[in-house]
């Protein structure tokens, strides 16, 4: 029953999915994931609306998700992505939530059949020479530098740079006006507070965060959390 409904769901998507006006008629509408409160979700359709790239709905992971946008069809919860067709006609991005959250559910989709999107605002700048991972979103006014390499479900905010070799793992989130130098690398799910700046070859540890307005200079071990120019482990 609860498999018919999904497949009704998904059949009404792309009955009534929002088509911007640059639709290409061979890309698979895309399924927004959203969970808590933040705006991120909101932020990757507003660039899927200008990329021209069709969005059929959205998908509640937990009851505060909000909607990306007040028009955009709810498309039902979590249970939603264990619907073959579904998978099989749309691709996913999961557009809020942790980096943990992000990271797992984005595995998760490909794990499980299903393709991910990856989101490039089409005022974001990325190197022919970059690699950017399934599932990862790319703002406005970023820039993605050669021979940059991101992983899978990364989220690059506005004006965020990733300069030349650097290295991002899966689930990475640089906020708004990050600076990677050269050769930065960013292991799997550490975040970078708005406006941070990291020094080159400088290495950020699996889940650490670096606060906003930081100046890293140096190595920061894994799940630590460093402020302050230059950046310290907060000591609470
Ligand atoms: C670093 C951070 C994660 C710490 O959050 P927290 O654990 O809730 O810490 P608190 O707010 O309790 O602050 C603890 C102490 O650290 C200080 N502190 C917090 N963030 C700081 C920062 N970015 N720079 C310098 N000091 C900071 C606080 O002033 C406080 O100091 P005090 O104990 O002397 O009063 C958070 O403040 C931060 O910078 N987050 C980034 C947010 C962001 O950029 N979001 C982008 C969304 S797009």
């Amino acid at each position: 029953m609860v498999r018919r409904n999904l497949v009704a769901s998904a059949k009404r998507a792309r009955g009534e999915a929002a088509r911007p006006q640059s639709y290409d008629p061979h890309m698979k509408p895309l399924v927004i994931v959203n969970s808590g409160r933040g705006g991120q979700a909101a932020v990757v359709f507003d660039a899927c609306l200008s990329a021209g790239r069709p969005v059929a709905g959205w998908i509640r992971a937990d009851e505060a998700a909000i909607a990306p946008d007040r028009g955009l069809l709810l498309l039902g919860d979590l249970e939603a992505l264990l619907d073959d067709l579904l998978l099989a006609t749309h691709d996913v991005i999961v557009g809020g939530g942790s980096a943990q959250f992000r990271r797992k559910l984005s595995l998760e989709v490909q794990a499980s059949g299903g393709s991910l999107a990856t989101v490039r605002h089409p005022a974001a700048t990325v190197s022919r020479l970059a690699e950017v991972g399934a599932g990862s979103f790319i703002a406005a006014a970023a820039v993605v530098g050669v021979h940059a390499t991101l992983g899978v479900a990364c989220m690059l905010n506005a004006g965020a740079t990733v300069d030349h070799d650097c290295v991002l793992g899966d689930g990475v989130s640089l906020s708004p006006g990050v600076h990677l130098a050269g050769s930065v690398r960013c292991d799997r799910d550490a975040f970078v507070g708005v406006g941070a700046s990291i020094g080159p070859g400088v290495t950020i540890g699996a889940g650490a965060t670096v606060g906003a307005g930081a100046v890293v200079i140096r190595d920061v071990p894994a799940g630590v959390t460093v402020v302050g120019n230059p950046a310290k482990p907060l000591i609470r």
